[in-house]
């Protein structure tokens, strides 16, 4: 299911700190900062925080600038992103400003919490119960499908941002670091203990604004199942781009390829016919920069635009063979292979049949079917 793009925002002190214990919200940046989450906030479908932070913080959560306001309206959409909480207990205060300001609001909730949470607010906002717990990945299908929601930005708190990074949920972290320490065990943090994904993640980019820096990064390692995560989204989406690097056919798909670790490093990535090769095939190009002794390779995923070749004519060996001799096992994909060149093609069955695992994600389809738009 298309899930939104989840942007993690927050500030933090030196020593990871979100905020004081002290009544008052710690203000961890200065004026251009929060002008630049202005901007964000514009960029958003919907916002996201906690009820911690409701109830902590007691923030509006508005885009300010009128004329980001007045642009937003101009693209036919509302003036206000549509503002989001979760909650368990139901416990919120009808007073409070998110109530009271901006646009529509949803309450993400479970069973329990439902009833209280629609006792206390009212008509103030829609209340939508997603089971016994809080499924994260319901919430965002149903703010996808339900609410139209592309982009959603979550301000917080360290309980809601944990969360979605342990479940693979989050596609980028807007991080912002400030010149001052906390130093109180007692306050909350950015993020708490847990799995988060192994190695590193991928920095996109670093600004300075007045003391503070802003990071931007987005997580690497892939999912490990059938469930695809926001990294295999970010993975999949690059073998989109290079697809569109290949020399133009009249006879051959243009396709992308790019070989990932478990640890979210990329070993390799190819597209078709790169090179001085003709007629080699993305995964293949990818997988021959690699080497066959690499014992990455066993843990690794290979994302590639169309599906792996089951036949080919060029080539003894179909690319779906490649990547199970290499000792990949799990294959990302946003495109099943059509009758155009072969017919009834199954490297899905192929790789199946293997003991490999295959994840499609058809939200990138169209992606991946654009630098074939002639032959198809
Ligand atoms: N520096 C920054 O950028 C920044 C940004 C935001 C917040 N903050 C600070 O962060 C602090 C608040 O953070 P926090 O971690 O305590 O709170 P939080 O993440 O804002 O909210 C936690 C609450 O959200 C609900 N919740 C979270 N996950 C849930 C789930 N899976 N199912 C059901 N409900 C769920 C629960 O509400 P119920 O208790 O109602 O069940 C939970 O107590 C405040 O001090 C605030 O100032 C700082």
């Amino acid at each position: 299911m298309p899930l939104p793009y989840v942007l993690l925002s927050a500030a933090v002190s030196l020593d990871g700190y979100l905020d004081d214990t002290g009544p008052d919200r710690l203000l961890l940046s200065g004026p251009a900062d929060f002008d630049r989450v202005d901007a964000v906030r514009a960029s958003a479908d919907a916002i996201l925080v906690g009820a911690g932070t409701i109830r902590a913080d007691n923030p509006r959560l508005l885009v300010n600038s009128a004329e980001r306001r007045a642009d937003r309206v101009a693209r036919g959409e509302p003036e206000y992103p549509l503002k989001v909480t979760v909650t368990a207990t139901g416990d919120l205060d009808p007073d409070a400003k998110f109530w009271h300001t901006g646009g529509d609001k949803i309450v993400y909730t479970t069973d329990q919490g439902a009833e209280r949470a629609a006792r206390r607010l009212g008509r103030s906002a829609d209340v939508v119960p997603l089971g016994p717990d809080l499924d994260w990945r319901a919430l965002l299908e149903h703010l996808h499908d339900v609410r139209g929601v592309g982009r959603l930005m979550v301000e917080g708190g360290g309980t809601v941002h944990t969360q979605l990074l342990h479940q693979g949920l989050a596609d980028e972290l807007q991080l912002v670091l400030a010149p001052l320490f906390v130093g109180d065990p007692a306050a909350p943090r950015l993020f708490g203990p847990g799995a988060y994904q192994p190695g590193r993640l991928r920095l996109l980019d670093t600004r300075r604004i007045e003391d503070v820096v802003l990071m931007r990064y987005v997580p690497t390692a892939p999912g490990t199942g059938a469930v695809a995560t926001a990294a295999d989204r970010h993975w999949l989406r690059t073998a989109c781009e290079l697809a569109a690097l290949c020399p133009p056919s009249e006879t051959a798909f243009s396709v992308g390829a790019v070989v990932v670790a478990a640890d979210g490093t990329e070993l390799a990535r190819g597209h078709s016919r790169e090179g001085a090769d003709p007629v080699v095939h993305a995964e293949e190009a990818a997988l021959a920069k690699i080497g066959a002794d690499d014992a990455r390779l066993a843990g690794a995923t290979v994302y590639s635009s169309l599906e792996p070749c089951a036949r080919r004519a060029s080539r003894p060996a179909p690319c779906a063979e490649l990547i199970l001799g290499a000792g990949v096992r799990r294959v990302v994909t946003a495109w099943r292979e059509p009758d155009t060149f072969v017919a009834g093609a199954d490297g899905t069955g192929v790789l199946a049949a293997g003991g490999a695992r295959v994840v499609v994600l058809p939200e990138l389809e169209e992606q991946a079917k654009a630098p074939n738009a002639h032959l198809l």
